[in-house]
């Protein structure tokens, strides 16, 4: 698609609020949900709060493909994708054949089984640092396992972290969300800025030759400033700690060896999860063989560790990755996406307010008020009429092998729509009166 289409595209659109859709069954799960299941939800970012109540679905039935339909039969083409794994979409007919094989044969083992050996095999192959690897389940126990193996190798205790990490005490306690973590476990856990070197100097020479790893995801939205990855590593090595990539995210979506590759720094561990098993539960720490040794020592050790069901998932993720273009159509999928959304907030006027940056296949929505602050309301208004247009999403692209031109091309439709209505909704002086539901809640509150 070009200017021209986008153009026309825009100006075929109607402005105006979409039908709200039927969500009974929704409303009806919830109702129930909130009397046995705190939150109502086994992770914050799923929760009813992250979407506009009353407008969007609160729990899913099913899924195929790019497609999500909610307990109501809604459909949705979903942009959420479980947070990420669904590398190849919902249901993937090759991945699931895997699984129910080895599901037939067994899969939670009393003795290690040979595909460890061969997944392990093969990420050495592609994952540059990866001389070794350990495997989990969620992404947490690959960054709470890699600190650990950072912390008995150094002999020091504290860690330098940058980007989200997950829910164990060495990272959760220093956010907003610390209840429950103990002080003292708080106070060896300090967060720097990206693509800011003089602030991680400083903060390694505050504490000089204690730090045991700086851990950082090597890229999300911003692009690394020239050189900043290769300076992250020196200012490590020169310190003495080592350097972790949380490769969760940018494991697969930026390439098969990662943002590691991509970039070409090569860091001491790496932590991946998400996509490698297209939704099937694994994590894995890869690394130098040195410092891997390690886990041989420390306690890393859960009973699931080594179920393979999701093992078997990630070989086939791997085939496809490797054997297709997967990688190559997310990428022109999430390319017309981002241009379109970018075309067309420009047409109607709320460009930069409303951006969309970062990766192709894995881009962010800002959402801004008119002062260029983040905005929830901005935020809620979008997600409140892409929702009943039948778009679920959050504030990415998350982009599968699945979403393909019909998705978008619908996509964009709803697009046009939605951003011809906010035009209108933005210039009224009280724009929270179009807000159909509560406002949208930050998962983290800002710090006062
Ligand atoms: C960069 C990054 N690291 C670690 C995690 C934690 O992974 P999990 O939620 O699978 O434990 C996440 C989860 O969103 C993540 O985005």
């Amino acid at each position: 698609m070009d200017e021209r289409d986008y153009t026309s595209l825009y100006q075929r659109a109607v402005a105006g609020p979409a039908p709200q859709q039927t969500l009974t069954q929704s409303e009806a799960w919830l109702g129930r949900a909130q009397r046995v299941i705190p939150g109502c939800a086994q992770t914050f970012s799923k929760s009813f709060r992250q979407y506009v109540r009353g407008v969007s679905p609160v729990f899913l039935e099913r899924g195929k493909g790019c497609r999500v339909w909610d307990v109501d039969g809604n459909e949705y083409i979903d942009y959420v994708q479980g947070l990420l794994p669904n590398i190849l979409g919902y249901a993937h007919d090759e991945v699931n054949a895997a699984v129910t094989a080895q599901i037939a044969r067994g899969h939670s083992f009393s003795l290690p089984h040979p595909v460890e050996v061969q997944l392990a095999e093969r990420l050495q192959r592609f994952v540059p640092c990866a001389e070794m690897v350990r495997f989990g389940k969620n992404g947490s126990d690959a960054t709470a396992g890699a600190v650990r193996a950072a912390r008995a190798f150094t002999g020091r205790e504290r860690i330098a972290c940058c980007g989200y990490h997950g829910w164990q005490d060495w990272y959760i306690g220093s956010t907003t969300r610390h209840r429950g973590v103990p002080g003292a476990v708080r106070a060896l856990t300090h967060p720097f800025p990206y693509n800011n070197l003089p602030a991680l100097e400083k903060l390694l020479t505050q504490h000089n030759g204690e730090f045991a790893a700086v851990i950082l995801e090597p890229v999300n939205f911003a692009m690394p400033a020239p050189d900043y990855l290769q300076e992250v590593k020196a200012l490590a090595r020169c310190n003495g700690a080592l350097l972790i990539f949380d490769e969760i995210c940018t494991g697969f979506h930026l390439g098969l060896g990662g943002a590691q590759k991509r970039f070409g720094v090569t860091p001491d561990l790496a932590c991946l999860g998400k996509a490698m098993g297209n939704g099937f539960p694994i994590s894995a720490i890869l690394g130098r063989a040195d410092v891997m040794q390690i886990f041989d020592d420390i306690f890393v050790s859960f009973t699931f560790g080594g179920e393979v069901s999701a093992m078997a998932a990630a070989m086939k993720v791997l085939d496809v990755l490797e054997q297709t273009d997967a990688l190559a159509r997310m990428e022109a999928s999430g390319r017309c996406l981002q241009d379109g959304f970018n075309a067309l907030a420009k047409l109607a006027g709320l460009h930069p307010r409303f951006e969309c940056v970062g990766f192709p296949a894995w881009s962010l929505l800002k959402f801004r008020d008119a002062t260029g602050q983040d905005s929830f309301l901005e935020r809620s208004l979008w997600q409140q009429e892409v929702v009943k247009r039948g778009l679920l999403q959050l504030v990415t692209h998350n982009l599968t092998a699945a979403h393909d031109t019909t998705a978008i091309e619908e996509t964009l439709r709803a697009y046009a729509a939605t951003f011809k209505t906010l035009a209108g909704w933005l210039a009224d002086p009280n724009p929270a009166r179009f807000l159909e539901g509560p406002m949208i809640e930050p998962v983290f509150r800002v710090r006062g």
